[in-house]
C-alpha cells in the first residue's frame, strides 16, 4: 500500500511537471507567429487585397459589381460585413477569393482584428 502511494505520488509529480512545459506557444505555434495587434490598412490589409482580390475587384474590373479599390470602397464591405463573411466562407455570402483556396487562418485573423480595431485607414 505504501509502495502504491509512493508510485502514484511519482506519477502525479511527473504529470505536473510535464504540464508545466505544455505552454500555449509550444502547443499552438501559429499563435506566436500570427501577430494581430495594431493592424494597419496599408501594411496588413492592402497587400492581401492586392494579391488576392483586386484582380477581380478593382475599380475597373468590379466583378459581381464589387469595387474594393481604395479604403472608402473597402470600408463599405466592412460596414455591411461582407468582406469578413466572404473570406470566412460564411453561409449566405459568396466564398472569396472566388475559385481559389480560402485565405490562410492568420490572414483571416488579421482582417478580423483590423475590423475589430476600428477598420482604420492607417
Ligand atoms: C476571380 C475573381 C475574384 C476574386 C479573385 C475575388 N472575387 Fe470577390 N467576387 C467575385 C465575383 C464574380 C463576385 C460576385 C458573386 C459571385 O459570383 O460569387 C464576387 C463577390 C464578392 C463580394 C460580395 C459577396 C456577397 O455575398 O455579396 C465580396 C464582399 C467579395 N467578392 C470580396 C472579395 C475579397 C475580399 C476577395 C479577396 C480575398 C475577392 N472577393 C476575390 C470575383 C472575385
Amino acid at each position: 500500500m505504501k509502495l502504491f502511494f509512493a508510485l502514484s505520488l511519482l506519477v502525479a509529480i511527473g504529470s505536473l511537471t510535464s504540464c508545466y512545459y505544455d505552454n500555449e506557444e509550444d502547443l499552438y505555434p501559429q499563435n506566436r507567429l500570427c501577430a494581430t495587434d495594431s493592424m494597419s490598412y496599408a501594411n496588413d490589409i492592402l497587400p492581401v487585397l492586392n494579391a488576392q482580390c483586386l484582380s477581380c475587384h478593382s475599380a475597373a474590373a468590379q466583378q459581381g459589381g464589387v469595387d474594393m479599390e481604395g479604403y472608402t470602397s473597402v470600408k463599405k464591405y466592412v460596414d455591411n460585413q461582407k468582406f469578413v463573411r466572404s473570406v470566412k466562407h460564411d453561409a449566405g455570402t459568396s466564398p472569396m477569393p472566388k475559385n481559389s483556396d480560402k485565405l490562410d487562418a492568420c490572414t483571416i485573423a488579421k482582417i478580423e482584428a483590423w475590423i475589430n480595431q476600428g477598420a482604420l485607414n492607417n
